[in-house]
């Protein structure tokens, strides 16, 4: 099946809001991982927006499922990242701002410093995946570069206003991901999600885990997160291909 990745970024935002204590995004991720989610992802961005290093050190400590640490790939990140040892680590652009359609890793344009990088992780044993467009040339970089996983940016898809751009979007990431599974290299997908839109990328991409975030999060908000994390679980498997 399908494995959900959580992101649990954005109840950082709301503690963020008020530099508060609460709500505190470990607690989150507990009940995310009660509620069946497969993997916890956080992101450590470099401006400390949401998430902060002792988020990280915690649910080190305390989540047993896979932990997947979106990074930049800036010294002090790639210092951390490897000091606290997620099961995985997933290479995001520099600097974005999340709220626009924006693109992924772009591994061609700097492949021999990222392959450097992608050796200290897997030397130390960590999984590397670099969130990127569902374009062929970026595909076979990643695999050049040494990522076991990429994962597909689902934006531009979430985004699309009509149904034929949604499709046209939708053929894109089917193809990418054919083409990532034929020459070795596991899929990952994610970002801007919903409960709807999810349902076509489950029924036909072949992929090992979705990743999903504010879309859960702000569902949360009027349901809970255990019961936000059961339906989003159970649209996975309903729909899933077998
Ligand atoms: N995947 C990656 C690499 C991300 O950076 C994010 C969040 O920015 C997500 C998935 C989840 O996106 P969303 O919050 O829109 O579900």
């Amino acid at each position: 099946m399908i494995k959900l990745g959580v992101n649990i970024d954005h109840v950082a935002t709301v503690r963020q809001a008020r530099m508060t204590y609460e709500p505190d995004p470990v607690t989150a991720a507990l009940f995310a991982d009660l509620a069946g989610a497969d993997v916890i992802t956080i992101h450590l961005r470099e401006d400390r927006r949401h998430v902060q290093d002792r988020d990280v050190k915690i649910l080190r400590e305390t989540i047993y499922t896979k932990l997947n640490l979106e990074m930049a790939l800036s010294n002090e990140i790639i210092d951390i990242a490897l000091d606290v040892h997620p099961e995985q680590v997933t290479f995001v652009p520099e600097k974005r701002e999340e709220i626009t359609t924006e693109g992924g890793l772009n591994v061609v344009s700097q492949s021999s410093s990222i392959s450097r990088t992608v050796e200290k992780f897997k030397e130390a044993g960590i999984i590397v995946s670099f969130f990127i467009a569902p374009d062929k040339d970026q595909i076979l970089a990643s695999r050049e570069a040494g990522a076991e996983y990429i994962e597909l940016h689902t934006g531009a898809y979430a985004n699309a206003k009509t149904d034929y751009e949604k499709r046209t979007y939708l053929n894109t990431l089917k193809s990418a991901a054919e083409y990532a599974t034929s020459i070795g290299i596991k899929v990952n997908a994610g970002h801007g999600l919903t409960y709807k839109n999810v349902i076509p990328i489950v029924r036909e991409l072949n992929m090992e885990e979705l990743h999903i975030g504010h879309s859960i999060i702000a569902r949360s908000i009027f349901v809970g997160i255990k019961k936000a994390v059961r339906e989003m679980k159970e649209i996975i498997f309903r729909y899933e291909r077998r």
